[in-house]
């Protein structure tokens, strides 16, 4: 069919045509900041998942439902070079001025941005990628003393008082977050904690990889306390369908029941993949329905086209050791996997395979969901491993 009207829309942070299986969850966020604004209690929410979850979509979703509702998000993604602090001022204040749009009185937003300058001036000998900001002028005596725990305490009592000012409430959307080093996350949840202590109208929902779980250290107890942890996966069978079929059925197109059949197969209901699947189902199939040989089709075009780039960037970062040990993790199936049973399978002591294991889990490439496991962050990627390298 004509690919100018294929529905699905395969990529990083791409929208989906269908957003499909993630209701329940956006209504449940929705029930928090609805409550936090109204200055009662709620748990922000970190969501954590594989690649390819949709993660990001996700949180992009809630952020463009919050802003329609009124409130004032502050959209953080985390890249690997730059620090916290930095990602937080320049958003910040995008957000401040915002806020400062609006006729009504605005002492606490000018207070808020004169907290950003201290801020940015006081924290800028540390983290050299600040910017600091013009707009006001620091205010002697808050959030200007250089340390990042109490400076961004100061900040983000500023910032929800302002909020509060503006009968509005600020969430925090972060993206990527396992790219946060720890002592700046620390001081991040350290402030949070503030904040909702103070029932200040601010929270943060927040994304990345599961290896996020791991993180520890002070942080930890409060991050408990403050956010529920939302583990974000593949679709069940009936979400999984409606990814597929309710874009083309908007279309005009259906698929046969062994076509979808054929496609949660091979996909395992992967957000990413149903929507490459469902892209080859759609350009190979000369017209509705979508049936089980156009499906097929898709499998061997969709695999061969991951296989040489979703797939294979991520191969390619790898020393020979590094793939030697992906490919063992492959033998044993989709994981997770004991790290003594990779050694195994290897022929080598845990011990002396354990320097490969880490390095592939600072990569981003493998993770330990438990003490003494081991699993891919790219789902399929065990089958990936056995037809590279055979
Ligand atoms: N709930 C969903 N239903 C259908 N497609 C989805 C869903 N969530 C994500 N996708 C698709 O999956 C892909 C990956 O989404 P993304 O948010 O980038 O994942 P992550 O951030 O977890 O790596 C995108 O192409 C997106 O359109
Ligand atoms: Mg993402």
């Amino acid at each position: 069919m004509d690919p100018r009207s294929n529905p699905y829309a395969p990529g990083a942070g791409v929208p989906p045509p269908e957003l499909a299986g993630r209701d329940d969850l956006i209504e449940r966020v929705s029930i928090a900041l609805d409550r936090v604004h109204a200055g009662r209690a709620a748990r922000g929410f970190i969501f954590h998942g594989l690649r390819g979850v949709g993660k990001t979509v996700l949180l992009n979703r809630i952020r463009l439902d919050a802003e329609a509702q009124g409130f004032a998000s502050v959209k953080i993604e985390a890249p690997e070079e730059r620090s916290l602090p930095a990602l937080l001022s320049s958003a910040l204040r995008t957000t401040l001025l915002r806020l400062n749009r609006s006729q009504a009185a605005k002492m606490g937003v000018a207070k808020a941005m004169r907290a950003l300058a201290s801020f940015s001036k006081a924290l800028k000998v540390k983290y050299q990628d600040l910017e600091v900001g013009i707009d006001f002028e620091p205010e002697a005596g808050i959030a200007d003393s250089g340390d990042l725990d109490s400076d961004l305490a100061d900040l983000l009592t500023a910032i929800g008082t302002a909020a509060t000012e503006r009968g509005t409430a600020v969430v925090l959307f972060l993206d990527e977050l396992q790219y946060v080093p720890e002592e700046q996350l620390s001081s991040l949840i350290m402030a949070m904690h503030g904040v909702s202590q103070s029932q200040l109208p601010i929270t943060m929902v927040a994304a990345g990889l599961p290896q996020l779980l791991g993180l520890a250290g002070r942080a930890k107890s409060y991050a408990e306390r403050l956010f529920e942890f939302v583990a974000i996966d593949r679709l069940d069978s009936d979400a999984a369908r409606a990814a597929l079929v309710v874009p083309a059925a908007k279309e005009g197109v259906d698929f046969q029941p062994a076509a979808v059949a054929e496609i949660l197969k091979q996909t395992l209901g992967y957000p990413y993949f149903l929507q490459e699947w469902g892209k080859h189902s759609w350009n190979v199939a000369a017209g509705t329905p979508i049936k089980a040989a156009d499906a097929r089709r898709a499998t061997a075009e969709a695999l061969a086209e991951l296989d040489a780039s979703f797939f294979r960037v991520r191969f390619d970062r790898l020393t020979p050791a590094e793939k030697r040990y992906m490919r063992a993790m492959a033998e044993l199936g989709s994981g997770p996997h004991r790290s003594g049973d990779v050694a195994e399978v290897m022929g080598r002591k845990v011990t002396t395979v354990a320097p490969v294991r880490n390095g592939l889990i600072a990569k981003g490439m493998l993770y330990s969901p438990a003490h003494g496991d081991t699993a891919f962050t790219v789902p399929l990627f065990d089958g990936f491993m056995k037809r590279i390298m055979l």
